[in-house]
């Protein structure tokens, strides 16, 4: 028996303790499994609608390691096409970003309209007299949702609708989202940088891994970048971790009873802010929001927070979205994107924009932190000696009679709601998640 074989033979009752192979974390065996179960059998981000405003506008992307072209055709409508040319596979977009109304694929020719469609090939009269263009058209992902912009795709055929899938995670979800009439736009191009690790490390990690901050982000709260309220400091009153809300979870730290916080962000933006899409009790959480942040299984995390690019400066509230892009068992690139409300100025979009850039990207006060460890963790998972050791992850921070904090019985929100930071219980959640998807079991 392999030893992924073996491995996932006992996740479950791992993971009912707490425990956690460390081999899920670098394993090309598991990795595999995971291009089929995990990213070829969920919604998987694409990207969000206003990277690509107009006709044409396209941006590649990636479904596990399969690339897809993102774009919005002549009719308007968003196509996520398989890039890869109906003749000899050859890929037909070979550039980042960019407009067209056509794919001409660099190999023989092949032309293809902007929502995929065959449009013509070389000598089509002296070669191709017979050939059916209408069955010859690049292959479409079988399902595209979108969700107030964010547009995702599956690969499964038979898959259930984007909507189901979010569930009832979409009520936080609408937090992020729904604040002002216009929504959040992607400001500039999405910053892309590698790390040798699994990309299972960051999306645990964006799920709600608070007691990691007063760590590895210490210097960062040594000269004030934030303050430990706002980092999550285990017994600061205001954390609550909300976990097994529909397979994933969510880390909330915010401000008393009738604080208002809005992640920071000034009156100048706030006062595009209404209760009008949201629910009372959500816009109340927004209210007091100092920060939230999440994943959603599998690669797709959120942090939307209030940040400064320098201490002269007051934070600045920005949403970051980021997908952590498997590139092999111990190779991740990760995407991130900075947003503001549609509505904000565009000096206030460029202010969040650096603070964005110098707090959580490849140049970010945070994320170097980060970045710095996870490598060591895809390292150690490889070794020899964790293997005969059968050596085990601890996730029992929290677990049962680990913690005696009680539930939050009158949560407004869905999932189970505990008002501390000490606690790993969403990321629990996510293993748990990834543990059905390669179990094959119904997410
Ligand atoms: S591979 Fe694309 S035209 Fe031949
Ligand atoms: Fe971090």
């Amino acid at each position: 028996m392999s030893l992924a074989s073996k491995l996932l033979e006992n996740v479950k009752s791992d993971l009912e303790q707490g425990l956690l192979p460390i081999q899920v974390f670098n394993n090309r065996e598991l990795y595999d499994l995971e291009l089929r179960r995990v990213f070829a059998k969920s919604w998987v981000y694409i990207g969000h609608e206003t990277e690509i405003p107009a006709p044409g506008d396209y941006a590649l992307r990636y479904i596990g390691e399969d690339p897809f072209i993102f774009v919005r055709d002549s009719q308007g409508v968003v196509q996520v096409l398989f890039n890869s040319c109906r003749h000899r596979g050859s890929q037909v977009c070979r550039s980042e970003v960019g407009n067209t109304t056509h794919f001409v694929c660099s190999y023989h020719g092949w032309t293809y309209k902007n929502n995929g469609q065959l449009d013509g090939v070389p000598a089509r009269s002296l070669g191709y007299r017979e050939l059916d263009f209408s069955k010859w058209g690049l292959i479409s992902a079988p399902h595209v949702g979108n969700y107030h912009g964010l547009i995702f795709a599956n690969l499964d055929p038979d898959a259930v609708s984007l909507d189901s899938y979010l569930g009832q995670y979409r009520w936080y979800l609408d937090i992020q989202f729904l604040l002002s009439d216009g929504g959040m736009e992607v400001i500039g191009q999405p910053h892309r940088w590698q790390v040798d690790a699994n990309w299972k490390q960051g999306a645990e990690n964006f799920v709600g891994d608070s007691s990691h901050t007063q760590a590895v982000h210490r210097s960062a709260l040594e000269v004030g970048i934030t303050d430990s309220t706002t980092a999550g400091a285990p017994g600061t009153a205001f954390g609550i971790h909300v976990y097994e809300c529909d397979g994933s979870a969510i880390s909330i730290r915010q401000l008393g009873p009738d604080k208002t916080a809005f992640w920071e962000y000034p009156e100048e933006v706030t006062r595009f802010f209404g209760p009008g899409r949201l629910s009372p009790e959500q816009f109340d959480l927004a209210k007091r929001a100092l920060v939230h942040d999440g994943t959603i299984f599998p690669n797709f995390s959120f942090i939307h927070v209030g940040l400064t690019d320098s201490l002269e400066r007051k934070p600045a509230g920005y949403l970051s979205l980021r997908v952590w892009q498997p590139r092999g068992p111990d190779k991740t690139e990760i995407w991130s994107w900075i947003l503001a409300p549609k509505e904000a100025s565009d000096a206030y979009k460029r202010r969040a924009y650096r603070a964005g850039m110098s707090t959580f990207s490849p140049s970010g006060s945070f994320e170097q932190d980060d970045v710095a460890i996870w490598p060591g963790i895809a390292q150690s998972a490889r070794t020899v000696f964790a293997e005969v050791t059968g050596m085990k992850l601890n996730y029992q921070m929290g677990l049962g009679d680990m913690s005696n904090v009680a539930l939050i019985n009158d949560w407004p929100g869905p999932g189970i709601a505990v008002p501390s930071n000490a606690g790993e219980s969403g990321l629990r959640t996510f293993h748990r998640t990834w543990c059905r998807h390669m179990l094959g079991e119904s997410a």
